[in-house]
């Protein structure tokens, strides 16, 4: 009460509402609801085949390649991707609370590392399956993949050097677009299921070489790096009209991630668990 009333008060200036800083709270919590379903799915699917050695089970599921009898390297390969994909996933939305950047400083600093060293192995590992092992459908895949890999590397690489040299301005900037990139596998996921939702389908090709498909292997990375450079710009000297349109933006980015995770879960993960 005793905010309204000086929120109201005659002579005084109306509060402003931030509804950028509120937007983007809505935005992460769609992203940490489908990403928490995400990490159910890999913990729930991969995690006993994968730590138990009982590596066959992955093909029960469509993948690419997944397991292959006789590739001892491709199959270890894959078990370490999975295993760190639910660590990655998990560690990234932790390390955007701000209440535990502030007031839990070492939680912080540690899972920060444990989330650099994951996006090093997803990135590097993820590069080898595709390239070294030959797990694509089609080169435009492949190369929006491989793109993806190369900004994860160059982001934790500047998210890293900023924290050292205490530049923490820098840092979280790096820090978002790293986010949003280590975030892009997740992101073709709902991607797929928003725009299926939406369409019925238009635009993928069964090899995954429709004109979406070939849109989405790029707009996977690139897409909410764009958004998270629009929201770092409207937060640090954006006019309030310029805010006001990226709050309304992130607003209904929430929306489609919500509708795109709720799809994911009952097509891509919840019938295979
Ligand atoms: C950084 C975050 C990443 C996460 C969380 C992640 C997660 C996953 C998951 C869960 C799978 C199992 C397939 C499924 O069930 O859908 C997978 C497979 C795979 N990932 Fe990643 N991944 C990441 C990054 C990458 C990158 C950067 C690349 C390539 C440069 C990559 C290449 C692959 C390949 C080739 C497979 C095997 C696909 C198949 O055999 O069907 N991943 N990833």
């Amino acid at each position: 009460m005793a905010t309204i009333d000086a929120t109201f008060a005659p002579g005084r200036p109306a509060r402003r509402v931030d509804w950028l800083g509120r937007s983007a709270v809505f935005c992460y919590l769609t992203i940490a609801a489908g990403q928490l379903l995400f990490t159910a799915f890999i913990l729930l699917y991969y995690y006993p085949s994968a730590l138990s050695g009982d590596f066959a089970a992955w093909n029960n599921k469509p993948l690419i390649k997944g397991f292959v009898a006789g590739d001892t390297a491709g199959n270890l390969f894959f078990a370490v991707h999975v295993l760190m994909a639910a660590v990655i996933t998990l560690g990234g939305l932790v390390q955007l609370v701000p209440a535990i950047r502030g007031r839990r400083p070492a939680i912080h600093r540690w899972n920060g590392r444990v989330y650099l060293l994951s996006a090093l192995a997803l990135a590097l590992g993820g590069l080898w399956m595709t390239w070294g092992r030959g797990t694509w459908l089609n080169y435009i895949g492949a190369i929006g993949i491989t793109l993806d890999a190369l900004l994860i590397l160059a982001f934790a690489a500047l998210a890293w050097r900023a924290a050292r040299e205490r530049r923490f301005v820098d840092h979280r900037r790096w820090a978002i677009r790293l986010f949003a990139v280590a975030s892009a596998v997740w992101f073709m996921r709902v991607g797929y299921m928003a725009w299926g939702l939406a369409t019925g389908g238009a635009g993928i090709g069964k090899a995954m070489d429709g004109p979406f498909d070939l849109f989405l292997a790029f707009a996977n990375s690139l897409l909410p790096l764009a958004i998270a450079e629009l929201y770092l710009r409207a937060g640090a000297h954006g006019t309030a009209a310029a805010k006001k349109g990226v709050a309304a933006l992130l607003g209904l980015c929430g929306l489609v991630i919500l509708a795109g995770s709720a799809g994911a879960w009952m097509v891509m993960w919840g019938p295979y668990i």
